[in-house]
């Protein structure tokens, strides 16, 4: 029942991906909404796991011919992200593959490349995983594409975009579904499945902020070309039904406002009601959610309740398939087998840096 991603690198939630040219990479790069970084992977190095380390990373970044990305009018910044116990710091490896940027440049190519960390043209990913580092230059930017771009309304227990779609991604929906997010809070879920089901990328709404616009890294020229034959494919008239409904009105109105600036807001059929109330449960075949879970706000006996309505909603409803995140899988499991539903696949995700249950629940 439980899977395991396997986890490249032992960094658990990164995917190496190899691609036929740069198009296809643009393409994937525009389009797919599960992801918030990426990363060009220049070479991955063995580094000894004392403070030697830190030579040998400059020696790796000195060597990786990373001067041919950098020019003059290119800034540039060095990050690291660290998993593993190590006897140095972040800061340090970050600091050391920065200097090997400088010298690469000063020493192969005869000048000296501007540093600005704050909001550098160019960021140089050096990243420790154990003894490995991983070196790449970003390719989304300083924010991750979770931020899409259209959220005016922010909920205070708002969902990540990318999560949402993991949700209906598990969910398998597709244009013959009808979806129910019973509880939408500022709209996540439901503006997330509007653009799947009509073929909106997930970089719509930020295609000029990518970070390689800046560096040149990949052509813009394509960029252009794809972005604009990907958008010529999204089908503004696709024929969906999807249901959103909260009990809070004031949740609800950010949720169409967000829809609104989605461009999706005639997509999605809005309600006021409790879970329990909804009056449309015997036409929907799909449901996803993220209800309460009394962590972070509101009570856990409110929150609770809550999930038992939603299971009981869902029992009662023509769906067949739920997906939902949830903290604690014991309660779902428990709760969803009194009510004949079966637990089809339990899935650990974060939900940032709370670590919860992506569910699917189906009938029969
Ligand atoms: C975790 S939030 C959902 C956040 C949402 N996915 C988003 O991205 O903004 C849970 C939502 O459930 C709603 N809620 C809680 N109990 C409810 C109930 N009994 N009926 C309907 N909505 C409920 C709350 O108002 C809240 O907006």
């Amino acid at each position: 029942m439980e899977e395991k991603i396997p986890t490249p690198f032992s960094f658990s939630g990164r995917v190496l991906a190899t691609f036929k040219g740069e198009r296809e990479l643009l393409k994937v790069l525009y389009t797919n909404p599960l992801y918030h970084k990426a990363s060009l992977l220049l070479g991955i190095f063995t580094i000894p796991t004392n403070r030697n380390a830190l030579d040998a990373i400059y020696e790796a970044v000195f060597n990786s011919k990373i001067e041919g990305l950098l020019s003059p009018s290119i800034s540039f910044g060095a990050r690291c992200v660290r998993k593993g116990f190590h006897p140095f710091t972040s800061q340090e490896v970050a600091a050391y593959a920065g200097a090997a940027v400088i010298d690469a440049c000063r020493i192969k190519r005869g000048f000296r490349p501007k540093v600005y960390l704050d909001d550098p043209d160019l960021i140089v990913n050096a990243d420790v995983v154990q003894d490995r580092l991983l070196l790449g230059v970003e390719l989304v930017g300083q924010e991750g594409l979770h931020h899409r771009r259209w959220r005016i309304y922010s909920h205070p227990a708002g969902l990540k975009s990318t999560l949402a779609n993991a949700l209906l991604f598990v969910a398998g929906l597709s244009l013959k579904d009808i979806l129910w997010d019973p509880m939408c809070g500022s709209g996540t879920i439901p503006i997330e499945a509007a653009h799947r089901l009509i073929g909106l990328p997930a970089g719509f709404f930020r295609k000029n902020e990518f970070l390689f616009l800046r560096n040149s890294i990949l052509s813009s020229t394509l960029w252009d070309q794809t972005t604009k034959e990907v958008d010529s494919l999204i089908n503004w008239d696709a024929p969906i039904t999807i249901y959103a409904s909260d009990h809070s009105p004031k949740h609800l109105s950010g949720a169409i406002a967000n829809a609104q600036k989605a461009l999706v807001v005639e997509k999605i059929n809005f309600f006021k009601c409790d879970v329990s109330e909804f009056p449309h449960k015997e036409s929907i075949t799909l449901m996803a959610a993220n209800p309460p879970y009394g962590v972070r706000l509101g009570s856990p006996h409110k929150a609770e309740n809550a999930i038992k309505k939603a299971l009981i909603s869902f029992a009662e409803s023509s769906a067949t398939v739920f997906t939902l995140l949830y903290p604690e899988l014991e309660r779902v499991e428990s709760e969803a087998k009194k009510l004949g539903i079966r637990l089809d696949k339990a899935l650990n995700v974060y939900n940032g840096n709370l670590r919860v249950w992506l569910v699917r629940l189906a009938k029969n």
